[in-house]
């Protein structure tokens, strides 16, 4: 079953067609990213305004690269939560107008469900149940992934996601957006000791994250040492405030693992990028045998494969929509 999937929640316009669920035949992803760094970050409006523009072209390539025609087709999904409004809106009404069009079934895809599918298109054994840490710019779950259309989201951030912290204060650091990205960069080598962060838990919901407290501690240091006239070494606290957030990270889906009997650990979002969060859960799952996947660095990021992984499986299970599908910034997994 071949399916066009389209993606557009943030900041990259991408398409991509999928053959059941696994094989990706092709995918192209129109990024905005050079845009965005003249502002430091996501700027929501010219966002939609140039998935518009990308859209048209993305699919296009994206049907070439596959050497498909629409006839080939056996539906379209798309992006539809969560993410920024607009942006989403280009996607959907685009699968809609497709599907209308072209007589085929419109599947609609929630975001966070597509990154933890990506991990299907790279480990072809990999089935349902098991536990995902999803980390990305907007959210920071674990979750118990029953089936493959079955969430439990059984601990979350209080406040802000782990990708959102790390995108703060890179910029603080005058690390160019995206932050998370050269933050991580910057780091390597650097030491995750040479500066002090709190660990912060949330009483009662040991599963459950807090970032905010962190980033203030980092954006209070970096200021203190801005009013002394002090030189922050960069690779340093890098180091030190990335060790920080993935000890939170690890520790929690660790705990969480061994409360639920959990074997299978999946990692998935951009976050899931970060080269010291993929190594010490390469340590933690060595240490508790425990088996590790993680969506290779090109799947990590927003793309269209991963929706026409989650596609398919949304299909088997006829979750479609007719053409009053709206986006929906906002969205629980557990649907
Ligand atoms: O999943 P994603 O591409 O978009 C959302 O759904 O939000 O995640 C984007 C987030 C950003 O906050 C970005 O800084 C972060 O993923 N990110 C990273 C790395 N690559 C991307 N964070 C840490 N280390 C990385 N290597
Ligand atoms: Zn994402």
């Amino acid at each position: 079953m071949k399916l066009l999937a389209i993606e557009t929640s943030c900041d990259e316009t991408a398409a991509a067609v999928v053959e059941d669920g696994r094989t990706v035949l092709s995918s192209v992803i129109a990024s905005q990213v050079e845009e965005h760094i003249l502002y430091g970050g996501v700027v929501p409006e010219i966002a939609s305004r140039r998935h518009v523009e990308a859209i048209c072209g993305v699919v296009r390539a994206a049907m070439q690269g596959a050497s498909c025609d629409f006839k080939d087709l056996d539906g379209i999904a798309v992006t539809h939560a969560p993410g920024l409004i607009g942006a989403l809106l280009v996607g959907v009404n685009y699968a809609k107008g497709l599907s209308y069009g072209l007589g085929l079934p419109l599947i609609p895809v929630h975001h966070l469900r597509s990154h933890i599918a990506a991990n299907y298109i790279c480990h072809k054994s990999l089935e349902p149940p098991f536990l995902s840490l999803v980390v990305s710019g907007g959210h920071s779950h674990i979750i118990e992934v029953k089936d493959y259309t079955e969430f439990k989201v059984i601990g979350r951030t209080r406040d802000d996601a782990a990708g959102e912290v790390m995108d703060k204060v890179a910029r603080s650091l005058g690390i160019p957006y995206p932050g998370g990205l050269n933050l991580d960069k910057a780091s390597q080598g650097g030491s995750d000791a040479a500066y002090k962060f709190p660990r912060p838990r949330v009483d009662g919901r040991p599963y459950d994250f807090s970032f905010s407290g962190l980033k203030t501690a980092a954006l209070n240091l970096i200021n203190s040492a801005g009013q002394r006239g002090e030189e922050i070494e960069t690779a340093d606290f890098g180091a030190s405030f990335i060790n920080a957030v993935v000890n939170c990270l690890t520790e929690n889906t660790e705990q969480a693992a061994k409360d639920l009997g959990y074997k299978k650990i999946v990692l998935a979002g951009g976050v899931s990028a970060n080269s010291r969060l993929r190594s010490r859960f390469v340590d933690v799952c060595k240490k508790n045998d425990w088996a590790l996947f993680m969506p290779e660095i090109s799947l990590c990021g927003d793309n269209a494969a991963m929706v026409g992984a989650q596609g398919y499986y949304e299909f088997l299970k006829n979750n479609f929509a007719d053409l009053s599908l709206n986006a929906c910034a906002s969205s629980q997994i557990e649907g």
